[in-house]
């Protein structure tokens, strides 16, 4: 994850929700250093400071990196500076060097929710010895059947990291790619930023770092998109969303840098992924506010 202030929605409905077994932040939405504090920080907020976070990549593969702190704050999580280093030991190995030694030794497989550029992914899968024993799947945020929100067709987590994202999307695992083609269907309401304000030092963030992301009034009509909240929802609840198998690449040349493709489907080791073509906004918001809520009242706020 980039945290980044859907990401930190993300990660508030995901620890209430599933045994997160740890993040890895990557450069995005802001650089490394400020995505990592806020990974710590975030976690620190909610008690949670036993989730081990590790620093990943500070730039794509291959392009240089492209940040977006006009949307998410010059520090990642709006006007929000935290006052104090997140506290506790920094880790400093990188996650497809720890990961997969540390997935040998447990017996639990693990699933990936990708909710920044896929660089850290890539990495990893080329680091699996065999990637299919320890991943049961990748959920992905990222990439556009239809429109984009960096160029006309190209989503921001695949625009930074176009070689990353084709490198995941033909990973030897089952992906489901959750894309702007839901993520702007599942907005969330205005009055649901002010519900959130009323719910203790995490609500406060994210109410604060929300209102920030949609400051420029026009989320009072049409919501906001919390897309990275959503992919965390279609791991938990994929029935709440339609899916096709569809064979994709991601060009990474001019113009056309970020964009998805379809290739025919006999391509060889390029499996078809399950694109999230609809969702059901409603149970998808509703699940995500709850989320926090059942958080936020377990801190006992
Ligand atoms: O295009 C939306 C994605 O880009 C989200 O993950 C958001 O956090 C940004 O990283
Ligand atoms: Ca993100």
């Amino acid at each position: 994850m980039d945290p980044g202030i859907d990401d930190a929605l993300a990660l508030y409905a995901a620890l209430a929700r599933l045994d997160v077994r740890g993040l890895a932040t990557v450069a995005g939405n802001v650089e490394l250093d400020r995505t990592f504090e806020n990974g710590r920080q975030l976690l620190q907020l909610a008690g949670r400071q036993e989730v081990p976070v590790w620093p990943g990549s500070r730039s794509p593969l291959h392009f240089s990196l492209h940040t977006a702190p006009e949307i998410h704050g010059p520090h990642g999580m709006g006007a929000r500076e935290f006052a104090e280093p997140a506290s506790g030991q920094a880790l400093k190995e990188a996650p497809w060097q720890a990961w997969p030694a540390l997935w040998a030794r447990e017996s639990e497989p693990v699933h990936l929710i990708a909710t920044g550029p896929m660089t850290n992914v890539a990495k990893l899968l080329w680091c699996l010895p065999d990637a299919a024993k320890p991943l049961t799947g990748i959920t992905v945020m990222g990439g556009a059947i239809e429109g984009g929100n960096v160029t006309p067709t190209a989503e921001f987590n695949f625009y930074v990291d176009p070689e990353a994202a084709d490198v995941v999307l033909a990973a030897p695992v089952p992906v489901s790619m959750v894309g702007l083609d839901v993520t702007w269907k599942a907005r969330m309401p205005w009055s649901d930023v002010h519900r959130l304000a009323g719910w203790g030092a995490v609500g406060r963030l994210l109410a604060d770092a929300l209102g920030w992301y949609g400051r420029h009034g026009e989320a009072e009509t049409t919501g906001l998109a919390v897309h990275d909240a959503v992919a965390v929802a279609a791991y938990a609840h994929p029935e709440w969303f339609t899916w096709e198998p569809m064979t994709l690449s991601v060009r990474a040349d001019g113009q056309w840098r970020g964009t998805v493709v379809r290739v025919p489907a006999r391509i060889p080791d390029r499996g078809p992924v399950q694109v999230a073509v609809d969702v059901e906004t409603g149970p998808v918001l509703e699940w995500i506010m709850e989320s926090v809520a059942n958080l936020a009242q377990g801190l006992g706020s």
